[in-house]
């Protein structure tokens, strides 16, 4: 298997090479993924309103703009992927608000500030580190004491179970966790890490972290318009979560 360092450079390729794909255009709603509840549902980052925040895995930068839209005094991104903080340069050059954008692995964040941010967020990205406790910690360092962190991630049972002859069954192991390589994701090389719930919920808790709320929850309307052969669908969200969403805190 890779080494680490090895890893990151496959997915930086991997993710720059993908990364049109994933490009969100403007929103109003905080999506926390595929049939989750959103920001608007949840209120999990409180007021945002002259706060300081920081996007690990920030993407094409549309998260950013919804919570400069929202008063935001102070935005901070972090994304592994050049093309991904390109994109969100041209996204945050049209907002009032001021935004420093780093290309950089979230396991190593060269300049970012200490005890300095309100709010720290993470939409479907987390799970892409390499090294689970050392971005934790870099996060954890980051916040200010009673800083609030909120991410969500693909919930670790969906990633396992595929839809199959009118049934869900096992892909692989749950309790298997590690890197899994994969040669032709979305058509490009790139190393996951399979990771179960308990070492999202433990690795946070030695960080430091008190965990505030743990969210499994599904918006699945009657819509079966979705085949349910797809990787998110009605049918797979009304039997497993799509989606872990934790809110978290750095306690005073
Ligand atoms: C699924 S996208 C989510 C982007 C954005 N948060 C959104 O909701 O649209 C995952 C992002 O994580 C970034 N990423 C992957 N591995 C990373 C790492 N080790 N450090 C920082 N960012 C990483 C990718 O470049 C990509 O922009």
């Amino acid at each position: 298997m890779l080494e680490q360092n090895e890893i990151l450079q496959l997915n930086k390729k991997g993710w720059n090479r993908v990364a049109e794909q994933f490009f969100e255009g403007s929103f109003d709603v905080l999506k926390y993924g595929s049939y989750a509840p959103s920001e608007e549902q949840l209120n999990l980052l409180g007021e945002v309103q002259n706060r300081v925040i920081l996007e690990i895995g920030c993407g094409s930068g549309h998260t950013l703009e919804y919570l400069a839209n929202r008063g935001a005094r102070e935005l901070w991104g972090v994304d592994l992927s050049g093309k991904q903080i390109e994109t969100a340069r041209d996204v945050v050059s049209k907002l009032n608000a001021a935004v420093n954008l780093i290309e950089s692995p979230m396991e190593e964040i060269a300049g970012l500030p200490m005890n300095y941010f309100d709010i720290a967020l993470s939409v479907y990205a987390l799970g892409w580190t390499v090294n689970l406790p050392k971005t934790l910690h870099n996060i954890y360092g980051s916040l200010k004491p009673g800083g609030i962190f909120v991410f969500s991630w693909e919930h670790p049972i969906h990633s396992v179970v595929e839809y199959h002859d009118e049934q869900l069954r096992f892909r692989r192991s749950y309790v298997t966790e590690g890197a899994e390589q994969h040669d032709s994701w979305r058509g490009t090389p790139i190393v996951m890490h399979n990771r179960k719930m308990s070492t999202f919920i433990n690795t946070l808790i030695a960080a430091g972290f008190r965990i505030d709320q743990v969210i499994e929850d599904s918006n699945v309307a009657d819509d079966d318009s979705v085949s349910p052969a797809k990787w998110y669908s009605g049918t797979k969200a009304r039997m497993i979560p799509s989606t872990l969403i934790i809110q978290c805190h750095k306690p005073c």
